[in-house]
């Protein structure tokens, strides 16, 4: 199973990207069956609404959105790490999203949202929106709760292996959710 991670932060001195390694080292370990690539959308030009089609066209005239759609499709399943952000989601997962869609169809997803305190008002919408694309956002959703960890002077978190150790079970535990629906799919 091709696993996608992305980071939903794109600023400067985001914890994204260290949350997304931290993911990314706990799941490659479970299953041989896994493998798993980290999307860091700030490295993705992705204008936004510089198509003339409609999205669910599956026309894409822009070659950065040509391109989006292949690295999109992919992936079998997604995990979206992502802060909060004044009480939602980041624009530029939304402007990413909204780049495509069928793309994203029936592909389990799986979120992270952290913030103060995890960032469950930014998971909620996102639910919505990933519903919206005809993906599987799953029922467990992590919510890492900055307010608990340590940070050093850059702002990355100390010792982030100890610091989030307590959401591995949840991780692991929709993982194999996810290989198990899928193997039974496949028989
Ligand atoms: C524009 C902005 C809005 C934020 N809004 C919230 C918020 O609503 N709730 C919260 O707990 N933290 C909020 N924060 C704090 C972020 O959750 C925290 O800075 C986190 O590290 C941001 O993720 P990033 O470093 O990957 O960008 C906000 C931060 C930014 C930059």
């Amino acid at each position: 199973m091709k696993i996608q991670i992305i980071i939903g932060s794109v600023r400067q001195g985001r914890i994204g990207p260290q949350i997304a390694q931290w993911v990314r080292d706990c799941i490659v370990g479970v299953s041989e069956a896994i493998s798993a690539d980290i999307i860091d959308l700030a490295e993705w030009y992705l204008p936004m609404d510089d198509e003339p089609f409609m999205p669910s066209s599956g026309q894409y005239i822009q070659p950065h959105t040509q391109k989006w759609s292949e690295k999109i499709n992919q992936g079998q399943m997604m995990i979206f790490v992502f802060p909060q952000y004044n009480w939602g989601y980041p624009a530029a997962l939304k402007n990413a999203i909204d780049h495509l869609y069928h793309e994203w169809k029936d592909k389990p997803a799986l979120m992270v949202s952290y913030a103060n305190r995890g960032g469950a008002k930014a998971a909620t919408q996102l639910k919505q929106v990933l519903e919206g694309v005809n993906m599987q956002p799953l029922n467990t959703a992590i919510e890492i709760k900055l307010s608990e960890l340590e940070f050093e002077e850059n702002g990355m978190i100390v010792h982030p292996v100890e610091g989030l150790s307590q959401y591995v079970p949840a991780l692991h535990e929709a993982l194999a959710l996810v290989i198990n629906s899928m193997s039974i799919k496949d028989g």
